[in-house]
């Protein structure tokens, strides 16, 4: 498989910190790997090489066994040394209950220990339990490298795995693991253009990043400059872009392979940084605000992974994307915007800037297309946080079969969701006095509900649409094999291809 060159991470084509996944036939004990790894079971029995291994390793399994120091408990590993080489087990909790999720999270903690021990090439048991859980490994694998080293200049702290093989798995079993990598390096790139500073990650690296996207996946790319979408009628956008000298952009991807289906639209709110505007936010985390594109990133993760797994579908991304500031030309509270759908917006809150470029977003996918249905994703509201945490991603949307279906697929990917309400009393409150609608919906309460009320009014009616607010999932999240520590998470790209049954 391809992976996209990225001008932003120098030399490197590969989000996490594999150079090479490899398959080895036979037995793990004769790969030449500098690390070996079988998986072991709460009954105590192993992966297939798991005897032949013990045998190699003078019995040190068994005795590891027998004293109790492997119990195979979920993620426990135990690091055994004989005949100048090295073996690795890792628990892999009760047979009976095993799941892809157990598995993504068994491979990556693999990885993460060997990447912390400095191993060059690591051999693994194939660890997989049918084949959704061989994409699961593929995707352990990947994410478990990943780490944000970019502006790191010492050499040392920038240490790579050279490759990992992947032993005794059948052609099938390869398939899915290397459709797994191919969405694991796909959440990298989510999470590598969040952790990207301001100053690096710009509305016009988004727009480059697309161009890279659609070159490889034959896909149609046009960006709108500020001109253009000013022109066009985009006032959202427009107003909140006002402030900022930052080149901002509106980017559409368009994926045809599915002949006459309608498409999937996916919109993503690209704020590559978020001041507040004159609504300014407090000093403290406001550094956190170079995360509030991670909506748009969701949006590449998935087009990208498209691009080259290029299943037969018809899919468009959106990406509104801009600075907000403050300044001179910014735009201010009171100001009444006018969005693409012919909507005006009493601006009540600069800080409410996310829903104002998503109104465009919105409006344009319902304008242009006759879409099977939207999915938007948004860092919307800190409000999201307090009701839900880090944990899952607060959902709202028109259509219950949609919200079904993406309910399933949250359970599939193990990313969580939970819906809020959009009932009528809510959405009064984003009816403004003198202008059609306002940012802000009551004072100090139900704001999540307040931003998915406002972005309804630029659905068509009859186009099913669920909303995500990703405040809380997008970073911040308690760090685990999969997720570093003080690092995007890439939220969504997950969930969403398995929606799309990619
Ligand atoms: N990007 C923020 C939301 C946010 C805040 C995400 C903190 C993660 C952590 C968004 O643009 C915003 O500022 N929303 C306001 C809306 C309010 C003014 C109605 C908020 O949540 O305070
Ligand atoms: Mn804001
Ligand atoms: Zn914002």
């Amino acid at each position: 498989f391809y992976f996209i060159y990225k001008k932003y991470t120098g030399e490197r084509k590969f989000m996490s910190h594999i150079s090479s996944v490899k398959y080895e036939n036979g037995n793990l004990m004769d790969s030449e790997s500098k690390l070996l790894c079988v998986g072991v079971y709460k009954d105590l029995s192993m992966t297939p090489s798991g005897s032949d291994i013990d045998q190699e390793f003078d019995g040190a399994i068994s005795s590891a066994i027998k004293v109790g120091d492997i119990k195979g408990k979920s993620n426990e590993i135990n690091y055994f040394y004989a005949n100048d080489r090295r073996l690795l087990t890792i628990g892999l909790g009760e047979k009976e209950k095993i799941s892809s999720s157990k598995i993504r999270h068994a491979a990556a903690t693999v990885i993460r220990s060997a990447i912390s021990k400095k191993v060059g090439s690591l051999a693994i048991d194939c660890l997989c339990e049918g084949l959704e859980s061989c994409q699961a490994m593929g995707e352990g694998i990947v994410l478990g490298s990943y780490q944000f080293l970019n502006y790191k200049t010492k050499e040392k702290k920038k240490f790579e795995i050279q490759s990992v093989s992947m032993v005794g798995c059948s052609q099938k079993e390869q398939d899915e693991i290397n459709k797994g990598v191919v969405i694991g390096s796909s959440v990298c790139l989510a999470r590598d253009l969040g952790n990207h500073p301001g100053n690096k990650a710009t509305p016009s690296l988004l727009a480059e990043t697309a161009k890279d996207i659609a070159d490889v996946g034959d896909m149609k790319l046009t960006v709108f400059d500020r001109d253009e979408f000013t022109q066009m009628g985009m006032g959202g956008l427009a107003g909140v872009a006002q402030g900022t000298d930052e080149p901002p952009k509106f980017i559409i991807l368009e994926y045809n392979n599915g002949g006459d289906q309608k498409p999937k639209i996916l919109v993503g709110k690209g704020l590559t940084f978020d001041s507040g505007g004159i609504s300014i936010k407090p000093a403290s985390k406001m550094d956190e605000m170079k995360y509030d594109m991670c909506g748009s990133t969701v949006v590449l993760g998935v087009m990208q992974a498209i691009a080259m797994l290029k299943p037969k579908l018809n899919v468009v991304g959106i990406i509104p994307s801009t600075e907000n500031l403050s300044g001179a030309k910014a735009y201010k509270p009171g100001d009444i915007l006018t969005a693409y759908n012919g909507k005006t917006i009493e601006v009540l809150n600069t800080d409410a800037e996310g829903r104002l470029i998503l109104a465009d977003g919105l409006s344009y996918a319902s304008k242009h297309y006759d879409p099977e249905y939207i999915l938007d994703f948004a860092t919307l509201t800190g409000a999201v946080l307090v009701s839900l945490g880090h944990v899952a991603t607060g959902i709202m949307g028109t259509d219950d079969t949609l919200i079904k279906k993406v309910k399933k697929s949250s359970q599939s990917v193990a990313e969580k969701v939970w819906e809020l309400p959009l009932w009528s009393e809510y959405c009064k409150q984003v009816q403004s006095n003198i202008a059609d609608v306002k940012n802000t919906g009551a004072p100090m309460q139900a704001g999540s509900i307040a931003g998915g009320a406002f972005l309804k009014e630029f659905v068509k009616d009859d186009i099913p649409w669920v909303h995500f607010d990703i405040a809380g999932t997008a970073w911040g999240v308690k760090p685990d094999s999969m997720n570093p520590k003080g690092s995007a998470t890439g939220w969504g790209v997950r969930l969403v291809l398995d929606m799309l049954e990619v």
